[in-house]
């Protein structure tokens, strides 16, 4: 359950009819296999969700709300708060299928949400409804990391009957957008790989959630403004546990102090 080399994909659509190809990912991510799916969404597409969800961040006030059944769609800041399992600094845009949105988000990530269902284990269309079921919701969190502060400590995923990997899209590409940092996992020897450098706009992640991974810094020497939106995007397909579940385990800091 190590991180080995990447292993790029072409037709994240055709994917989804290839049981036994579903199958070979799911053991390969399992052994700790990254899979990247080229060019999923269009890039012109990207840029107006961006665009979208800038205009959306600049111009009305962040707010935290608790994951529950009927949850508004919203959007937060975390400059390394404290109060999170895992501390980071981003702004996220979170997105419920409950909610209708001008993108009919749920539905233009219909598919790679499948994917996601199929390759971890799961019916296709679970957690996509408009209730919550087993205690999980599907939730598109957006997630912007400035240059100048972006970044992620080091931390592993909960693994359970919800999830194995938890995909993300990029749509950002470093090296245009911003030049250094970027998600890495590591690898059994301590070396961090940095996924970032082998991605391109709307490429779809998978790796195992229980590999330790998190975001180095983004453009540690640029100077933050955080109403400029440079920096990092990517969108997490996620399903997560509503706030009153206690079944399945909470995300772990690796870096957080009290953890040693
Ligand atoms: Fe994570």
């Amino acid at each position: 359950m190590f991180a080995k080399d990447l292993i790029y994909l072409n037709n994240h659509d055709l994917v989804l009819e290839n049981n036994s190809k579903i199958n070979e990912i799911r053991e390969g991510i399992k052994d700790g296999q990254v899979y990247i799916f080229k060019n999923v969404l269009p890039k012109e597409k990207i840029a107006l969700i961006k665009n979208y969800l800038t205009q959306v961040g600049q111009n009305s006030l962040p707010n935290y709300k608790k994951i529950e059944a009927g949850c508004p769609n919203f959007h937060r800041i975390n400059i390394w708060d404290a109060r999170s399992y895992v501390l980071c600094c981003f702004h996220q845009f979170t997105f419920f299928p409950w909610n209708q949105d001008i993108f009919s988000m749920f539905n233009l990530f219909k598919k790679a949400y499948e994917l996601r269902n199929l390759v971890n284990g799961n019916p296709r269309e679970k957690f996509l409804g408009i209730e919550p079921e087993d205690g999980c919701i599907g939730r598109l969190s957006f997630q912007f990391y400035p240059s100048g502060a972006g970044g992620m400590n080091k931390h592993l995923d909960p693994v359970d009957h919800h999830q194995l990997a938890v995909p993300m899209m990029m749509m950002t590409k470093k090296g245009i957008d911003f030049n250094k940092g970027g998600a890495f996992v590591e690898k059994e020897n301590g070396q961090r790989l940095i996924i970032d450098d082998f991605t391109d706009y709307g490429d779809i992640v998978y790796f195992n959630a229980q590999i330790p991974h998190g975001v180095d810094k983004i453009d540690p020497d640029s100077e933050l403004n955080w109403l400029s939106f440079k920096g990092r995007w990517i969108v997490i397909f996620a399903v997560n546990k509503l706030f009153n579940n206690a079944n399945i385990k909470d995300a772990v800091d690796l870096e957080k102090e009290e953890v040693f």
